[in-house]
C-alpha cells in the first residue's frame, strides 16, 4: 500500500513543474518533498475520522483517502506560506493540509486556512479539530456561495472543489469559482476541482465553460492536473476529478462589489437535475462526534445470563 503511495507521489513529482511562483523560494525542492508517508496517511485518518457525513442531495461526495494524502501535499506546496481560501470543503483537504503541517509531516503550508462553507456541521468540524489539535491557523465561516461575500482581509489563493454542474453546464462550479476570486480581491490564484472524463461529454463541457468564465473575469488557466481523484460515488465510481489552476492576468481589476448570485439561469440545476438551491444553511442538530457510532445506530441485545 505504502510502495503503491510512494509509486504514485513519485509519479506526479514528475509531471508536476517545479516550484512554482507561490513555492517558498529560500527551500530546496528535493528536501521540502520528503514525505514519511506511514505519518501523512494516519494524520489523514485522524482528519476522516472527524469529517461530518455526506449529504448527496448537496452533492457532498468525498474523495477517497489515498487521494486526499496526494491533494493535501500538492495543495500544501502550492500554497506555501500563502493565505488560502476554501469555497466550501466537505472533504476536509484544508484540515489535512492544515494539520500536516502542524504536526511536522510536512514542513510546508499556507500560513492560514479559512473554510467557507453552508454546512454548519463542516464548519464545526474544522473548528473542533483545529481547537482540539492546536492549530492556531485554521478556521472555518458558515457562507452561502449564494449570497454576496462580506468585504474582509483578503486571499492570496483559493481552493474549491464544487458541485460539479452536470446538469447546468458547469454553472454552480462557477458560483463558487466567483466567490474563491472576490477572496483574493481578483488578483490571485486558484485550484479548481472538477470533473474529467474522456468517455463523457458533460465533463468537456463544464470545463471549457469555467475555463471561459475565468478568462472573462481576468483569470488564465496556469496548469491542469488531469484524473488525479476517486469519490465515494456510487453511480459512477470511475469518475475522476482534475486540479484546475487559475491565475489573475497581471493588473486585473475587480468587476466591483461581490452580489448576491439570484439570476434563475444560473440557479437551475444546480446540485443537479431538477435540483435549485432552496437552503440558505445546513444547521447542526448536536454536535456529533464523528468517529464513533451513534446512539440511533444500533441497539443493544443483551446475554441471557439466568439469575446471576
Ligand atoms: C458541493 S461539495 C462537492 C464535493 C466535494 N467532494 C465535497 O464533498 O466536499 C463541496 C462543499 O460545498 C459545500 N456547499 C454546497 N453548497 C454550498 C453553498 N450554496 N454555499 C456554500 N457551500 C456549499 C458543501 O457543504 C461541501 O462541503
Amino acid at each position: 500500500m505504502i510502495g503503491a503511495l510512494a509509486r504514485a507521489v513519485n509519479r506526479l513529482r514528475g509531471t508536476r513543474e517545479s516550484p512554482s511562483s507561490l513555492a517558498s523560494p529560500s527551500a530546496h525542492p528535493t528536501e521540502r518533498r520528503r514525505v514519511d508517508l506511514r505519518k501523512a496517511i494516519n494524520a489523514v485518518s485522524d482528519v476522516v475520522q472527524n469529517r461530518p457525513r455526506p449529504l448527496r442531495v448537496f452533492d457532498q461526495i468525498h474523495m477517497k483517502t489515498g487521494d486526499m494524502v496526494l491533494q493535501s501535499e500538492m495543495i500544501a506546496d502550492w500554497a506555501d506560506g500563502k493565505r488560502l481560501a476554501f469555497i466550501g470543503d466537505g472533504d476536509a483537504i484544508s484540515v489535512c493540509v492544515a494539520y500536516l503541517k502542524a504536526r511536522g509531516v510536512l514542513t510546508f503550508g499556507p500560513s492560514h486556512i479559512t473554510v467557507f462553507d453552508f454546512d454548519e456541521r463542516t464548519v464545526e468540524a474544522v473548528m473542533n479539530f483545529a481547537d482540539r489539535e492546536g492549530i492556531p491557523n485554521l478556521d472555518a465561516r458558515l457562507y452561502n456561495v449564494l449570497d454576496a461575500m462580506e468585504p474582509g482581509e483578503l486571499y492570496d489563493c483559493f481552493y474549491t472543489n464544487p458541485p460539479w454542474g452536470a446538469s447546468n453546464g458547469g454553472e454552480s462550479v462557477n458560483a463558487f469559482v466567483e466567490r474563491g476570486m472576490e477572496a483574493t480581491g481578483h488578483i490571485g490564484e486558484g485550484v479548481v476541482v472538477i470533473a474529467d472524463d474522456d468517455d463523457l461529454p458533460w465533463p468537456k463541457q463544464v470545463l471549457a465553460n469555467v475555463q471561459r468564465f475565468a478568462s472573462e473575469h481576468g483569470f488564465y488557466v496556469s496548469k491542469m492536473q488531469r484524473k488525479l481523484h476517486e469519490y465515494h460515488l456510487d453511480d459512477a465510481p470511475e469518475l475522476k476529478s482534475c486540479n484546475l489552476y487559475l491565475a489573475a492576468l497581471p493588473q486585473n481589476q475587480p468587476p466591483g462589489l461581490s452580489a448576491p448570485i439570484t439570476d434563475p439561469n444560473r440557479l437551475e440545476n444546480f446540485y443537479g437535475l431538477s435540483q435549485r438551491p432552496t437552503v440558505r444553511y445546513v444547521r447542526a442538530r448536536k454536535r456529533l462526534d464523528y468517529g464513533v457510532a451513534h446512539e440511533d445506530e444500533y441497539e443493544l441485545e443483551w446475554l441471557d445470563r439466568g439469575s446471576e
